[in-house]
């Protein structure tokens, strides 16, 4: 994200509700709208597709190990204050962390946070530790734990919240469970934690979920959302940004990229969903969350060489696990 965007991360250049009546009204963009059949795949079918939406952010990732597609994502910590503000030793669980965008502006913001980053693709997290490492900032390495999971298939691993944590973040106060003593690596394994540690981490305070939900197929996204639920703490947040429903992007997908209502296959195999705010809230509501923020962020930005005015909507969110009465 340019420094220009910076200033716009919150932005609304324009109202939502004219561009959707503009959309819906302009007939060369209506196969947009039309409903798609509802899928008849068996789950056999769906578990394949699930692996060759990995193979497809696998070769993604190798296409772009050269670095020029990062791009630190500074306006996060404006949109997201919590991150900064947040107590000592904090976690943040960073979901689908691709080379580190959204994990180094957190790093950087927050000398005591501490950054669990997942991803489907151990290259991604390969070239997350190389960029990380590169800042020559020791405590970043420190700070930053990497483990490779696709939650929307295996759900996270028990050493972030075990089953037992999980039963008694629903039973009483958080602060009511000892702390425990954490690693010093910086790539984690089950078998490694279970040497180590006591049992788990006992959760996390933040999930951070930047444009990794839209990547997951739509039937598996209600998993992803409940499995960030048992492992944030009583009072812990989701913080959300993804594609919105008509952004330029998705306008701009030819008829046969379509593979779902709101949902596009790009050239490369990888998947992309459209978010309209009712999606998310069903998502999250659904899975026990409270809503404390939910709206479309929407940005016009020029492109001066072309001359062209470009709309993008993005949805932004936060979401809380309830806090539980003493
Ligand atoms: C658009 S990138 C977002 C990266 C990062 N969150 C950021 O802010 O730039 C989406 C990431 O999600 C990862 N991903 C896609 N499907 C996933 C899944 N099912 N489980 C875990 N990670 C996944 C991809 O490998 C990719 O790194």
């Amino acid at each position: 994200m340019c420094c220009k965007a910076e200033a716009e991360y919150f932005s609304k250049d324009f109202e939502w509700e004219e561009l959707k009546a503009e959309v819906e009204a302009n007939p060369s963009l209506r196969y947009h709208l039309l409903p798609c059949e509802p899928s008849s795949l068996s789950s056999s079918i769906h578990s394949t597709e699930a692996e060759a939406d990995i193979e497809a952010w696998k070769r993604f990732h190798i296409r772009h190990f050269s670095g020029k597609f990062f791009k630190e994502r500074r306006y996060l910590l404006k949109e997201f204050p919590e991150l900064v503000s947040c107590g000592q030793n904090s976690k943040v669980l960073e979901v689908g962390c691709g080379n580190g965008s959204t994990a180094l502006p957190i790093l950087r913001g927050n000398k005591d946070v501490i950054v669990y980053a997942c991803d489907c693709s151990n290259e991604s997290l390969e070239r997350a530790k190389d960029i990380i490492g590169a800042t020559s900032v020791f405590s970043f390495n420190h700070r930053f734990r990497t483990f490779c999971c696709d939650p929307s298939t295996n759900g996270f691993p028990k050493w972030l919240a075990c089953n037992p944590c999980r039963d008694n973040f629903l039973q009483k106060q958080s602060s009511a469970l000892p702390d425990v003593k954490e690693d010093s690596g910086t790539h984690v394994t089950d078998s490694y934690l279970s040497e180590e540690w006591d049992c788990c981490i006992r959760g996390v305070d933040f999930v951070t979920l930047i444009f990794t939900l839209s990547a997951i197929q739509p039937e598996k996204m209600a998993r992803s959302i409940e499995e960030c639920f048992a492992v944030l703490k009583p009072g812990g947040m989701v913080l959300f940004r993804d594609h919105g429903l008509y952004d330029m992007t998705m306008l701009r997908f030819e008829p046969d990229k379509r593979v779902g209502f709101r949902e596009y296959m790009r050239l490369d195999g990888t998947r992309s969903y459209f978010f309209c705010l009712d999606t998310v809230r069903d998502l999250f509501l659904g899975a026990g969350f409270t809503e404390l923020e939910l709206d479309y962020c929407c940005v016009k930005s020029v492109n001066r060489q072309k001359g062209k005015s470009m709309r993008r909507v993005w949805v932004h969110g936060k979401f809380q696990k309830p806090a539980l009465s003493s």
